[in-house]
């Protein structure tokens, strides 16, 4: 299996993190470790890099390839929303800068029994944590399989609109729960191919399930939801005058990103017809990044992964 993932824009996430070698920074989403090893190569000889993933088998990968940094580099399995509490164990409380990188890794799309995309057949689950729902308090892991099979019609209809914006979102839930009549969909290809007959044919500039994998993807693994809390507990823990780097993919990311760092950058937060301000909120952070910074064409045609990505920084106060 090729674990090669060239990390996307790393050279104006380091220039923005600036690490030195008395620092600590947080990689929250490792994967296979291309932005950490960066990171821990500028802030030679001493600096800290605590990785974060969800994923137990990306992370094997992140500890083979950052082995060489020794005890300067530690891993964590944990969601980055609850960044805090997983530093706190670590005796960290705050620090010199942090990475979120969103979205999926290569690996994890390239690897069929994961359940990520249309192009292997593999088995329905895009769970980015495989140990996810395997506590007691959960009846049974969430996969996209349940997803797609024990969910109700209007349900599918919202997660393919609210997280992959697909037009033909009721056309393919409807075709979805008529297949499922027949036989269980357990397969990522089976999937694919219900969502193609269910669309109309015309040349896609995508591939048509794109945009439902990616609904499933987020559904599955309460993306949006980690991303808010993420971006909150973040900012929270950096020292003043030192950045959150945000990578996003996709616009619904992007989205969030950006309004969030625009709330924690204004002076006041009352509704817009308030005569006098009684919110007194504070601005935690000043915006670095006014645009988002985008990939350079050198880089896309190098890494095609990096086309969508956009990058927005901010600076703590
Ligand atoms: C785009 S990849 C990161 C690639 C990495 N920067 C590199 O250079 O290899 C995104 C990673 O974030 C992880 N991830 C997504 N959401 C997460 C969350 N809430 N907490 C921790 N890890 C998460 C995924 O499992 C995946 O490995």
């Amino acid at each position: 299996m090729d674990t090669h993932h060239i990390p996307v824009l790393c050279d104006k996430v380091v220039d923005f993190l600036n690490p030195k070698p008395e620092g600590v920074y947080i990689d929250g989403t490792v994967g296979l470790g291309g932005h950490s090893a960066a990171i821990l190569e500028i802030s030679a000889p001493s600096g800290r890099l605590i990785g974060i993933d969800l994923d137990g088998e990306a992370l094997t990968i992140a500890e083979n390839r950052l082995h060489t940094f020794g005890e300067r580099a530690s891993l964590i399995n944990g969601n980055f929303a609850e960044m805090d509490v997983l530093l706190a164990r670590h005796s960290v409380h705050a620090v010199d800068g942090i990475l979120l990188d969103l979205g999926v890794s290569s690996l994890q799309l390239d690897t069929p029994h994961r359940g990520f995309s249309f192009n292997h057949t593999g088995p329905l689950d895009m769970r980015m944590n495989l140990g996810q729902g395997l506590d007691r308090a959960q009846q049974a892991p969430l996969t996209a399989m349940q997803v797609v099979n024990g969910s109700t019609m209007e349900d599918l209809v919202d997660i393919f609109r609210r997280y992959g914006e697909e037009r033909f979102a009721k056309r393919i839930a409807d075709r979805v729960v008529r297949a499922r009549q027949q036989a269980l969909i357990t397969t990522t290809t089976q999937f694919a191919e219900i969502v193609k007959k269910a669309v109309p044919q015309k040349k896609f500039k995508i591939h048509p399930a794109t945009r439902v994998f990616q609904a499933l993807r987020i559904h599955v693994n309460a993306e949006l939801e980690n991303l808010v809390s993420g971006l909150d507990v973040a900012i929270s823990l950096l020292k003043p005058g030192r950045c959150l780097c945000v990578i996003t993919f996709h616009s619904l990311e992007d989205r969030i990103v950006k309004r969030c760092f625009q709330t924690c950058a204004r002076m006041c937060i009352c509704p817009p017809k308030t005569p006098i301000c009684i919110c007194e909120h504070k601005p935690s952070v000043e915006i670095v990044t006014k645009r988002p910074v985008l990939p350079g064409g050198d880089e896309t045609q190098q890494n095609p992964r990096a086309r969508s990505a956009k990058l927005r920084v901010v600076r703590k106060l």
